[in-house]
């Protein structure tokens, strides 16, 4: 078995922040999306992995994944010229992938309980695909499926206008390569892409056998703005206490991780939070839900359910902030003024924000 993340794509929901990073590379609780997606692979025992990059983000995912030597996995990145949909990403991927079954896994999905199960249910049963489901409320935005009494897939159908169930797929499949010759058939959707739900259907019409399995903890697309909070949230829930950096005349409650080299000075943190290395948080509130990244900086200032990536500075900010992204670098200085509001941003890297 194989597997096959997709790291490409061109993540206009997630702008600005994408303007200038691979939106699998933003931090959920301190870490990125797409390493969340090749750990799910390899704690299921897969070795070989291929990387989806785009040529615009692509450089920037191959050096955060090196060679895959710290996960002890080979890595093949493979350029996808132009983001022309999911399917068309594993056409790109035929000749890495051979003969071998693999796992399709989109970067920017998060899943609780990992997939190792779904692996072994393959290799036993050898179906030839396997797909997760959720319900959801509102299942125009997704793949949905429509399945028979005995819960097999009977018809699957990309952003539907009227959708006929409220089952939706999840970014996570197992595939026979028998999905290449049904990929290879495809044409470009409406919106022009290459369908993978389409090309699912075309397994289904051929009478090929297609499992469908509802998610058992949480999945999460986190391709906007409030799923990665939400991501963020989900993750930060499951975090246990580990203090490795300094508290100084500070109050830290709860579930909260401060990495070595951060610093907690007069501050109050109230889990579940993260704290990452090197960082400082001086004179300051931070609420629950929120990951600051390693280096940034809160100072003078109050902020929950929010994420700060590394390097970003929040300074003597009057406002708390809430709900809010900061991407690289990004500094956002109250200057000290003293009206009392909530501010909710989501800044791209480098951004400066006087108030
Ligand atoms: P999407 O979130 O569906 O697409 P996108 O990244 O282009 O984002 P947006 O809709 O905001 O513009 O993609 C799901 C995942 O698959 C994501 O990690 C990017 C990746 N992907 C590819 O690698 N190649 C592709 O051709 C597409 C469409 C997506």
């Amino acid at each position: 078995m194989k597997g096959l993340i997709l790291s490409g794509g061109k993540g206009t929901r997630l702008r600005p922040l994408t303007h200038t990073r691979a939106k699998q590379l933003i931090p959920i609780a301190g870490k990125p999306n797409l390493f969340y997606a090749l750990e799910d692979l390899v704690e299921a025992g897969i070795r070989d992995i291929g990387v989806i990059l785009s040529p615009e983000t692509g450089d920037e995912v191959r050096e955060a994944l090196g060679d895959g030597s710290r996960w002890g996995v080979n890595l093949t990145f493979i350029v996808q010229e132009a983001p022309l949909g999911i399917a068309h990403a594993v056409k790109t991927a035929r000749d890495y992938l051979g003969q071998s079954p693999f796992v399709l896994y989109l970067g920017d999905n998060l899943l609780s309980g990992g997939i190792r199960h779904l692996v072994e249910e393959y290799e036993q049963t050898q179906p030839q695909a396997i797909v997760l489901l959720t319900e959801v409320e509102d299942p125009r935005a997704f793949g949905v499926v429509v399945l028979d009494a005995q819960g097999r897939v009977v018809r699957l159908v990309e952003k539907p206008k009227e959708p006929p169930s409220n089952l939706a797929l999840v970014g996570v499949y197992l595939f026979s390569p028998a999905i290449h010759d049904v990929i290879a058939t495809l044409e470009p959707s409406w919106r022009g892409e290459y369908e993978i739900t389409e090309a699912i259907q075309g397994l289904v019409e051929r009478g090929q056998k297609v499992v469908a399995h509802q998610v058992r903890g949480y999945w999460k697309d986190t391709g906007k703005p409030e799923d990665l909070l939400d991501a963020n949230r989900l993750v930060l829930s499951q975090i246990a206490r580990r203090i490795e950096g300094e508290l100084d005349h500070s109050e830290v409650v709860g579930e909260v991780v401060v990495e070595p080299g951060a610093r907690i000075v007069r501050s109050t943190v109230r889990g579940p939070a993260f704290i990452g290395a090197g960082s400082l948080v001086e004179d300051s509130f931070i609420g629950p839900y929120s990951a600051i990244g390693k280096g940034a900086k809160v100072i003078g200032s109050e902020l929950e359910y929010s994420i700060l990536m590394d390097q970003a500075e929040v300074r003597q900010l009057a406002y708390r902030l809430d709900a809010s992204i900061l991407g690289h670098g990004v500094v956002v200085d109250g200057q000290g003024s003293t009206r009392r509001h909530t501010l909710q941003l989501v800044l791209g890297d480098r951004s400066q924000v006087k108030l």
